[in-house]
């Protein structure tokens, strides 16, 4: 059964469309992202799956149960807020038992599920302070925890790691995973970063503009982005988008730009020109000497940042800027010109119209969907 269902999900303020005919099913138990660029409709849907606000049209099903019209407590999920919201008076074990002590559980059944709830999220030594004399991860462990001691049907999170430093947040990162693991719970976690998404999801939901762009797992939106937004959108640098023009040459496929002219590993008839977007991931390129055999691209290298074991080099093809990425020296140098070798293989093609995905099968099948 599906853990959780969005059916034709929208929601308008006003004129703002902030989401807009969201469909989209979990199996049970994953841990669901749904990631893009702030103001893509994120805290809005996570809310109206929360019972904070909502749908404008459309139904929610929890586990199978219908519960668009259900207040947020007949829900039994927990929102996780990315200010923490911990009652600043108490102590982190009366935050922890306050949500039960308020639905009359027993003083010592809180008792119980607080030190459990402890022991897994390593907080038994803070049980006595209060959340001013907590770290932004403790008071964010202490923030979780709180929803969990309720065994919730599902958690959901709105950017709980944007207030962290950079190694908290891998830490924590690497924390969340094994927290979904041992609880068996699904989790829905918004953000607008995608490494949050490419580590810890099951299955991620990219949204822009109210819509979601492309829903599978973290592999198939980085390998196989379905449309143009999502390939600029997921890796660090994204892929390169390089505006080009698709023909055919006695039935076999090229692509060409300035500083490209790429034969593809397929045939096709492309009596007009189309214009395209070539995507290559900067880690798909790779600096060789201008006399390569292979196909390449020709550039200028315009700037080489070193970040320790890698290096990204910045090159324009024309006017196009794409960058490079490979383990330190690239060997590349500011200023030089270069040439790229690149596996047709591996490029992708968008319509430059729709920024939609191109596909094609294989070299026997003459054809390229759109
Ligand atoms: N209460 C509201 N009133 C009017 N517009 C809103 C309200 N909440 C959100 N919006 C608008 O809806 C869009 C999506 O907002 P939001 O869901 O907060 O995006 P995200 O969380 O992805 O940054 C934005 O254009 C935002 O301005
Ligand atoms: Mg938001």
């Amino acid at each position: 059964m599906a853990a959780l269902e969005l059916d034709g999900i929208s929601r308008h303020f006003g004129d703002t469309t902030a989401v807009s005919d969201i469909s989209l099913s979990t199996e049970a138990n994953e841990f669901l992202v749904l990631l893009g660029p702030s103001g893509c409709g994120k805290t809005t849907l996570l809310r109206m799956i929360a019972g904070l606000l909502e749908p404008s049209a459309g139904r929610i099903l929890v586990d199978g149960d219908d519960v668009t019209t259900r207040p947020p407590r007949d829900r039994d999920l927990a929102m996780v807020f990315q200010n923490y919201a911990l009652y600043p008076h108490l102590t982190v074990e009366k935050n922890l038992g306050f949500g039960l002590g308020v639905r009359h559980m027993p003083k010592k059944s809180i008792g119980r599920r607080v030190s459990e709830v402890a022991d897994l999220l390593d907080l038994g030594p803070l049980l006595r302070r209060r959340p001013k004399e907590l770290s932004g991860g403790q008071r964010q462990r202490v923030a979780l925890g709180r929803a969990m001691v309720r065994e919730p049907r599902a958690f959901l999170m709105d950017e709980p790691l944007s207030n962290l430093d950079a190694k908290l947040r891998a830490s924590t990162r690497t924390e969340l995973i094994s927290l979904h693991r041992r609880l068996d719970t699904t989790f829905v976690y918004v953000t607008h970063d995608q490494i949050d998404a490419m580590t810890m999801a099951t299955r991620v939901a990219v949204l822009n503009a109210g819509r979601v762009e492309q829903y599978g797992t973290p592999v198939e939106i980085y390998d196989e982005p379905a449309t143009a937004f999502v390939a600029g959108f997921m890796g660090s640098p994204p892929m390169n988008l390089i505006p080009a023009e698709l023909c055919s040459d006695d039935g076999q496929l090229a692509v060409r730009a300035p500083g490209v002219d790429l034969v593809l590993p397929m045939i096709g008839d492309e009596s007009e020109k189309r214009a395209v977007l070539l995507g290559i991931r900067p880690e798909h390129l790779v600096p060789v000497s201008a006399n390569h055999p292979g196909p390449t691209l020709r550039g200028r290298v315009d700037i080489v940042e070193n970040l320790g074991s890698e290096e990204v080099a910045d090159c324009l093809l024309g006017e196009t800027r794409i960058s490079v990425r490979g383990p330190r020296p690239i060997g590349l140098t500011s200023g030089q010109s270069t040439t790229l070798a690149v596996d047709p293989e591996r490029i992708h093609l968008f319509s430059a119209q729709s920024g939609r995905r191109l596909t094609w099968q294989s070299e026997s099948v003459p054809a390229l969907a759109l």
